[in-house]
């Protein structure tokens, strides 16, 4: 018998209104249905406005739905009592990782989310050594936090939360600050932790070259979801993209041009590997 995948986030007919939405423009998240489950790769994509950061805040419970509900491993988001167990199971990520960084050292930063809950602090100390030792943070523990580069700030800022045990990282553009080597590394550390440990990654972006780390990518467009599916069948349908002013990945485009160009290439190439491969078997067939 196959296995049911195990759901960690649930939207059921979710709505957000912000204050005034009614008046002069449709609700910020405008009737959601979805899933994500246990250790999916998922990105949001969708223009400015659309809503990823609303729905990430909801499934996040940092604001409550207007209408319908979100689910987190089966608890509703509007049950307080529950929140602080939602934000454990799913940490969030946010764009500017300055505003994430709270102690005066790596170590206490780590630290900061397990103080909470009470933990001996032999476990504690145990925790963050072998989240910083999985991050490679272990040599910048005694630093303090603001000094570090941005992509080490953000290694920081998931470490805080890998070391919860989360089930689920929530990412609003993670690397939209950083520079490509700071964007690197961040990427590697969160595919990892997908690939290794099994933990669930929503991830908005505005890249498209990022979505295509994902599994699966989610288009959203004026609060709804219009397009969900595997990352090669989303993200080369350019036409679609298009439509909703998204672009494709630089593979992506050019194999497009290509194709105008008369070279009869596969319909579903998404990487840099691809195209090459593509390109030098048609110049071994011509
Ligand atoms: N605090 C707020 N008060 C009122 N309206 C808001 C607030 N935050 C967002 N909105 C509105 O809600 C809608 C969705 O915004 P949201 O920030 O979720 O979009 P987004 O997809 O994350 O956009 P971006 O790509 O620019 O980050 C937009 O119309 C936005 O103007
Ligand atoms: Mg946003």
């Amino acid at each position: 018998m196959v296995k049911k995948p195990e759901i960690i986030i649930e939207a059921k007919a979710l709505e957000f209104n912000y204050p005034g939405d009614s008046l002069n423009r449709s609700s910020a998240i405008n009737g959601i249905d979805m899933t994500v489950n246990r250790g999916e790769y998922l990105a949001i994509i969708g223009p400015n406005g659309s809503g990823k950061t609303t729905l990430l805040k909801l499934f996040n419970a940092l604001l409550a739905p207007s209408g319908g509900e979100v689910l987190v491993e089966g608890i509703s988001t509007v049950d307080h009592e529950k929140v602080p167990l939602i934000r454990r199971s799913c940490g969030m990520i946010f764009q500017n990782p300055d505003n994430q960084l709270v102690a005066t050292t790596v170590e206490e930063d780590i630290a900061f989310g397990l103080e909470n809950l009470a933990l001996p602090s032999a476990e504690i100390r145990q925790r963050v050594t072998e989240v910083a030792q999985r991050l490679h943070l272990d040599k910048l523990l005694l630093h303090p936090p603001h000094l570090l580069s941005g992509g080490e700030k953000q290694r920081v800022a998931i470490a805080g939360i890998l070391a919860m045990q989360p089930r689920c990282i929530l990412m609003d553009e993670p690397t939209a600050m950083l520079d490509p080597s700071g964007r690197r590394e961040v990427l590697d550390t969160v595919k990892a932790l997908n690939r290794e440990e099994g933990i669930a990654i929503i991830h908005v972006t505005h890249f498209p070259e990022e979505a295509a780390h994902a599994d699966r990518v989610l288009v959203l467009n004026q609060g709804e979801v219009v397009e969900d599916g595997p990352a090669e069948i989303i993200l080369t349908d350019l036409e679609m993209l298009h439509s909703y002013n998204l672009q494709g990945t630089a593979v992506v485009e050019l194999a497009a041009l290509l194709r105008q160009d008369g070279f009869n290439l596969p319909t579903r190439i998404l990487h840099n590997r691809e195209l090459v491969n593509s390109l030098c078997q048609y110049e071994r067939k011509s």
